[in-house]
């Protein structure tokens, strides 16, 4: 861990790490120069030239794109292309859709046009404006004062056995893991807790980086204390010393709110040195991640906290078992660690309630692409997704839906007449989609699905981090095809081929990222025949 958020320490001070900044490194840590070169051409956030004073990075994918992010960026290229002081480049979602077009400068300020680059530029940024999720029910704590009492209850209250009943109780909510694999919690935790070994790791997954994903900001920038009272929680239950949120490097607001709130954790007693009764310790740390998509993958997270090259490992084993240093570890997303606490207060039972039979709980979704009011909604399981559209003031410009993708980048495009489909992880899986990490994305009429398909691809091939060959060249050769097509040249046998390549990718990829790439392209193919059509699919295929 130390490594890396040194030399991330070194990349902010001198803006880039040469040689000799590396040689100078190697020397101090006694660390292998070759393995440092490694850390510097592996994570995006590492430059190896000296790079302009000021970086604008406009996002390329597929909200933004939605949004006139091409005109944006060429907007920016051609304004600023006389100023050598200033870089323009693209860069994969900044977890800021709600926003789009946006553009990052200098790593920090958001803006969504010239204007606000400009004062950026000149020193003059907007203050961050903290989006409020709509409706988040979730906060079981009437007033600030009260905030971590479950936890206290537990520690004050109850002997070992507590440990268990925690985990019986989300046992019984049917809470499940909110990263996108939908996952059994309270099995994780009993997993992690009965796994030989310790002493126990403990890390909430903070790397959001899907395009359209950005629920998790919005929950760690207004309800911290939720989050970071599940993790206390989690600790406990599974008797951690330490527990890690792992948070993505562009989420700066965020990584200021929250070392803030642990302060107030250590303050009220329930981080430091007897944050579990006298003399049994628990504290946590923010590590800021050094970048890239690839990380949020639990295992490839797990070789950056050890300071290696964020590659995916083979499973199994599963972190439960082998994790961080070889150790037992219990991993779970920003939205499932902040659901803990009110599930305990108001019990599995009420939890159920929230959702349908076969999908119970809240969920917090972020909505974005053609919808009037983008943002970040709280709703029951089982809410529809003409209801979550309404929600979000219906779609944009009064046009009529086209399509949406329910659940994030690899969650297939599913048609307009599948619209009162429920938020719910089998059903939209039996409509033929997923409903991931939800990352629910509208898009009208008069939209090019294939254009949009691609764009996914092309987030999957920049995002690859190529330790599988299928994953790597398969995804880049996919998106030349599917940028030719879009061009008009349709190569003969492009939809068989196309078909196959995902084949290819589903069965030979080491994480998800490579089975799913090429999922929304053979989606839009499936569900859309004028996309079909364009592709050259024959019709008895
Ligand atoms: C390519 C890839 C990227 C992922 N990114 C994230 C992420 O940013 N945040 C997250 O919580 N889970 C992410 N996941 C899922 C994690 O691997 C893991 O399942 C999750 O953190 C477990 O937490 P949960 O059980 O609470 O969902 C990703 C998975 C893959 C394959
Ligand atoms: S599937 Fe792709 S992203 Fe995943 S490990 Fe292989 S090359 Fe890396
Ligand atoms: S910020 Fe552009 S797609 Fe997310």
């Amino acid at each position: 861990m130390k490594l890396l958020q040194t030399m991330l320490a070194l990349q902010e001070r001198e803006g880039w790490l040469s040689d000799e900044t590396l040689s100078q490194l190697a020397k101090e840590t006694g660390e292998p120069l070759y393995r440092l070169e490694g850390l510097r051409s592996f994570y995006p956030v590492f430059q190896e030239e000296p790079g302009a004073k000021h970086v604008i990075e406009v996002c390329r994918d597929v909200v933004c794109r939605m949004h006139g992010a091409p005109a944006f960026h060429e907007e920016l290229l051609q304004e600023l292309r006389q100023d050598p002081d200033v870089e323009v480049r693209e860069v994969s979602c900044l977890g800021r859709c709600e926003q789009a077009p946006v553009a990052l400068v200098d790593h920090h300020h958001a803006a969504s046009n010239a204007t606000e680059v400009r004062l950026a530029l000149d020193g003059q940024a907007q203050a961050h404006n903290v989006l409020q999720a709509v409706d988040a029910a979730t906060d079981p704590y009437p007033t600030a004062d009260a905030h971590y009492g479950m936890f206290k209850t537990l520690r004050d209250g109850a002997a070992d056995a507590g440990r268990d009943t925690v985990i019986d109780e989300l046992k019984a909510s049917g809470l499940r893991g909110m990263g996108g694999a939908g996952f059994p919690t309270g099995m994780k935790w009993a997993f992690t807790r009965g796994a030989k070994g310790g002493p126990k790791q403990l890390v909430c997954n903070a790397d959001e980086s899907e395009p359209g994903t950005f629920k998790d900001r919005c929950i760690m920038e207004t309800l911290p204390h939720l989050m970071i009272e599940g993790m206390i929680i989690g600790g406990w239950v599974v008797e951690a010393e330490r527990g890690i949120i792992y948070l993505r490097h562009e989420y700066g607001e965020a990584a200021e709110i929250l070392r803030r709130e642990l302060v107030r954790a250590r303050e009220l007693g329930v981080l430091g040195p007897d944050a579990f009764g006298p003399g049994k310790p628990f504290d946590m740390e923010v590590f800021i991640s050094p970048g890239g998509y690839i990380l949020g993958e639990e295992t490839a997270l797990l070789e950056a906290l050890e300071d290696k090259r964020g590659e995916p490992r083979n499973k199994p084993p599963f972190p439960t078992n082998v994790g961080l240093n070889g150790l037992p570890t219990l991993m779970n997303n920003v939205e499932t660690f902040a659901a803990v606490p009110m599930i305990l207060q108001n019990g599995g039972d009420w939890w159920q309630s929230q959702g349908t039979n076969d999908c119970p709980g809240l969920k917090y979704m972020a909505v974005s692409g053609d919808v009037a009011k983008p943002g970040v909604y709280c709703v029951p399981m089982g809410t529809t997704v003409t209801d979550l559209i309404a929600r979000a003031g219906g779609v944009a410009d009064g046009k009529q839906l086209l399509a949406f993708s329910p659940g994030g980048a690899s969650t297939r495009f599913l048609p307009a007449d599948k619209a009162d489909t429920p938020l719910d992880f089998d059903a939209m899986q039996k409509a033929g989609s997923a409903l991931g990490s939800g990352a629910f994305v509208a898009v009208a009429e008069g939209r090019d699905l294939l254009d949009l398909a691609t764009a996914q691809a092309r987030f999957f091939r920049n995002e690859s981090c190529g330790k599988c060959v299928p994953c790597r060249v398969g995804s880049n050769k996919a998106v030349a095809m599917l940028e030719d097509a879009l061009n008009g040249e349709v190569e003969d046998g492009l939809a068989e081929l196309l078909h196959e390549l995902d084949d290819t990718l589903a069965q030979t990829s080491i994480c998800g990222l490579g089975q799913v790439a090429l999922s929304p392209v053979t989606g839009v193919m499936e569900l859309f025949p004028e996309v079909a059509r364009r592709l050259g699919t024959k019709e008895d295929a």
